[in-house]
């Protein structure tokens, strides 16, 4: 339905609201007034701006994850990528006169989970024989720093079945290389046993390198077993072993994301029912953990797996929002467009739905539980809190998909009503699954549904009114997936995100039916990046977050639990200019955010209708630039970060928002005397 403009019916409260103005661009310089009631007000989400991690473009494994080995369990199969196998990663090499060989094995291994790791055989040790890893695109150490080592080894059985080791210990040397061989830190081990035995040891690196290297090399004739060979910096995000890197980790902490959805996107419901993300598998000693193809086209170690996901969003404050499948693998399963949804057979959904049900026990169960009792384990006997659960991924909604929707709906609602279910509704923002998904919500009145839409930055200037005919009284939205997308190679433009600031104000207005919303993906590694664009980018030395990041941040810092009545004058077309106003009870700060997204600066003039204790002056941020259309790598041009000044207020005032710019206003009221 389409809405009269300055007027919309929200429910049955009647508002005189401009959702957007617009100047005609021979009227440019005339004034735009913004009338904000502060009288009046809806209760919003307070909840409405999180985040989506999804490990793609190397988000996980080489990237959020502090692991700096690659391929640390010789996990790697050529199934994952054709030029792969356990050895990728891994260099074998000789060193003086040393020679031996090596082989991959599977007798035996540390886990079953685990299954491969090498055997190398020492004819003669010369100055060592053995594995170098490189890490991801080099081990980026920092002087000074300190990094755990942990490698699992055993000796092998030479020559027959009863033959013990020739030679009794294996002498084990451990360093730190640069590329050209200068030794950054050095440690040693003796192996002496058959069985699996975890070494251990700490190097404090001698010098900063970006592209150091792990080197291992056994040191006498005869044999042993190595797997697990894992490199950690000490620091990391809160000093949690096994944890997240500290400079990527607090650049998403610094968006104060008030939720988080993982751990995807298309990784949950997976490449096939073979490869649908299994939490059980992510949890417990990483050599135990079961590893598996990332159907973007690389290996998910799950060292940072459910246990991790739960602790970073305790450490951020974001609401856990884990999705599970529905029963049903990727649509586009083995490249198969829409047609690929693999269904797990029905016997298998009984089982499958004691996983989900588990997950919830493990997030929330007391210790005496069985699945609370392995979070405590882990080091966590207080509860996660969750409190929302995903089920499905933008899964193309067919009979199969249908039925085992609304199987494991029923039973995590049955057992767990203090749950809230998030659905889904396809992968578009209307269509054929969009209309079949909402017609499941509705049946099953599911609580909130999940929208997905990525498209190019006019979309969202189009669509300001897309929330404000939703039924107040249906489920309630997720826009769990969104940017814009489109220009030059899809990268992150001005335009895009003055686009995404403009569809923010639409999302805050009808944040009483939109509870969530996650700008998608969050992390891309620069080398490795599947999609495009990304929220942050990073390499091994350094984290770029992008001008999306700063809107997505401004309007998260910046957030409020009341929508106040905001009317802006001057609405034609192409709408050009957005404004939303709300407020946050807890400080009683008044946030306006102003969005202009053409070319020339705009002229305004501010009313706050009934505004009472205004001090004389407020705090004024602005991100903008002068193209909107510049592009880089970085996903930001250097000059555009956001300034903050003050800004002199009273009942009424004016104001210039520059070209292509967002303009947050936030108003402390004076105490009352
Ligand atoms: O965000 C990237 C991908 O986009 C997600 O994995 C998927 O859900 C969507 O298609």
């Amino acid at each position: 339905m389409m809405l009269p403009v300055n007027k919309i019916f929200l429910q049955g409260l009647t508002l005189a609201v401009a959702l957007s103005g617009h100047l005609a661009p021979e009227a440019s310089a005339q004034i735009t007034t913004v009338t904000v009631d502060t009288r009046a007000g809806k209760a919003i989400s307070p909840d409405l701006v999180g985040i989506f991690f999804e490990d793609l473009s190397y988000a996980a494994d080489g990237g959020l994850y502090a692991e700096l080995i690659q391929n640390r369990s010789f996990e790697y199969q050529v199934t994952e990528r054709p030029a792969w196998n356990s050895l990728t990663g891994w260099e074998f090499v000789q060193r003086g006169e040393g020679n031996g060989r090596i082989a991959v094995d599977e007798a035996m291994p540390v886990h079953p989970n685990n299954p491969h790791y090498i055997r190398l055989e020492i004819g003669k040790p010369g100055e060592g024989v053995g594995v170098v890893n490189a890490g991801f695109d080099g081990i980026s150490v920092q002087a000074g720093a300190k990094y755990d080592l942990s490698i699992f080894a055993r000796l092998l059985y030479l020559g027959n079945r009863w033959g013990s080791h020739p030679a009794g210990a294996m002498p084990l040397i451990v360093r730190l290389e640069s590329k050209d061989g200068a030794i950054l830190g050095e440690t040693s081990f003796e192996v002496a046993d058959f069985e699996w035995k975890r070494l251990s040891a700490a190097f404090t690196a001698s010098r900063t390198d970006s592209s150091a290297r792990l080197v291992v090399l056994a040191k006498a004739k005869g044999g042993l077993a190595l797997d697990e060979i894992s490199l950690f910096p000490q620091k990391t995000f809160h000093n949690h072993p096994n944890g997240l890197r500290p400079d990527l980790a607090q650049v998403i902490a610094d968006l104060k994301p008030k939720f988080m959805r993982f751990p995807g996107g298309c990784l949950v419901h997976g490449n096939g029912i073979g490869n649908i993300y299994r939490w059980k598998d992510t949890i417990g000693p990483v050599e135990q953990r079961r590893g598996q193809a990332n159907l973007w086209g690389y290996h998910q170690s799950v060292g940072l797996g459910y246990f991790e996901y739960f602790q970073f969003c305790e450490d951020i404050g974001a609401k856990p929002l884990p999705v599970q499948s529905a029963g049903v693998s990727c649509q586009n399963s083995d490249g198969k467009g829409d047609s690929g949804q693999q269904p797990m057979p029905m016997e298998q959904l009984p089982a499958y739905i004691q996983d989900v049900l588990d997950l919830i026990e493990y997030a929330n169960g007391p210790v005496t539980s069985t699945w609370g009792a392995r979070r405590a384990a882990a080091g966590h006997p207080e509860p996660f809190h969750l409190q929302y659960i995903g089920i499905g991924n933008e899964d193309k909604i067919t009979p199969a998909f249908k039925e085992r929707f609304r199987m494991i709906f029923e039973a995590v609602k049955a057992k767990h009503p203090e749950i809230t279910i998030v659905g889904t509704v396809g992968p578009g923002s209307e269509g054929e699954d969009y209309d079949n998904g909402w017609k499941i919500a509705d049946e099953l009145k599911v609580s909130v549904v999940d929208e997905h839409y990525y498209q190019p930055f006019q979309w969202f200037w189009d669509n300001l009114q897309r929330y404000d005919t939703y039924d107040r009284n249906k489920s309630k939205v997720y826009v769990g997936e969104w940017a814009a997308r489109g220009g030059a190679k899809d990268r992150n433009t001005l335009q895009s995100a003055i686009a995404e600031a403009a569809y923010l104000t639409s999302l805050e207005r009808s944040a009483d039916v939109v509870l969530l919303a996650s700008y998608a993906p969050l992390l891309a590694n620069r080398l490795h990046t599947n999609w495009s664009p990304d929220l942050i980018y990073f390499n091994n030395t350094g984290v770029f977050p992008s001008i999306n990041y700063s809107v997505q941040q401004l309007f998260s810092v910046n957030s409020g639990d009341a929508w106040l009545p905001t009317k802006v004058d001057n609405i034609g077309k192409p709408v050009e200019f957005a404004a939303s106003t709300v407020r946050d009870s807890k400080s009683g700060d008044l946030i306006i955010k102003l969005v202009n997204g053409a070319g020339t600066a705009k002229p305004l003039h501010i009313e706050l209708a009934g505004a009472k204790n205004l001090p004389a002056s407020a705090t004024k941020i602005v991100l903008a630039g002068n193209d909107a259309n510049v592009v880089n790598e970085d996903g930001r041009p250097p000059a555009v970060q956001p300034r903050e000044s003050s800004l002199v207020v009273a009942p009424a005032f004016d104001c210039e928002v520059p070209a292509n710019s967002l303009t947050v206003i936030r108003i402390k009221p004076e105490p009352t005397r």
